[in-house]
């Protein structure tokens, strides 16, 4: 009980640029096609080599039921937070050790915030 108002009173500080990461989602959207694409859909239910992002902000890893996802993306339990999806894909395979997106990362911090603010679109 206690446990859960900590984490509520965690959520409502975070500050709505920690959330979003002042990213551009028309940026985004291009270099999501350009590099992401060839592995995951936008779309509600289809998957490709990796599952759908469709509503991945804020979603728990691993929700997509129909996906086949590796051990340790099942044992992740962090919440796809703009932060967490940042580091994620900032360096997939050190984030989340033993994953299978093999997925080099994307290393400009300015090019994440704009793939996260056009994941924050899909919904
Ligand atoms: C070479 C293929 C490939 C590329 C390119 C790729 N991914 Fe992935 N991605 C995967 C696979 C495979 C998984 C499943 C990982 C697992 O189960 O360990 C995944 C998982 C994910 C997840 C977790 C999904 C969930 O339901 O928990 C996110 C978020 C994600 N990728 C974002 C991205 C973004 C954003 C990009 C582009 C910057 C990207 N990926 C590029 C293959 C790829």
């Amino acid at each position: 009980m206690f446990r859960r108002i900590a984490l509520v009173a965690v959520l409502a500080s975070l500050s709505p640029s920690a959330l979003a990461l002042d990213g551009n989602p028309v940026a985004g959207k291009s270099i999501f096609q350009r590099i992401c694409q060839n592995c995951h859909s936008a779309e509600i239910g289809v998957n490709k080599v990796g599952p759908s992002l469709w509503n991945i902000v804020g979603r728990q890893p691993a929700a997509v039921p129909d996906y086949a996802y590796s051990e340790s993306m099942k044992k992740n339990n962090a919440p796809w937070t703009a932060t967490a999806l940042d580091a994620y894909i900032a360096d997939p395979r050190g984030d989340v050790h033993g994953v299978k997106m093999y997925f080099k990362g994307l290393a400009d911090a300015k090019e994440r915030a704009d793939v996260v603010a056009y994941l924050s679109t899909l919904r």
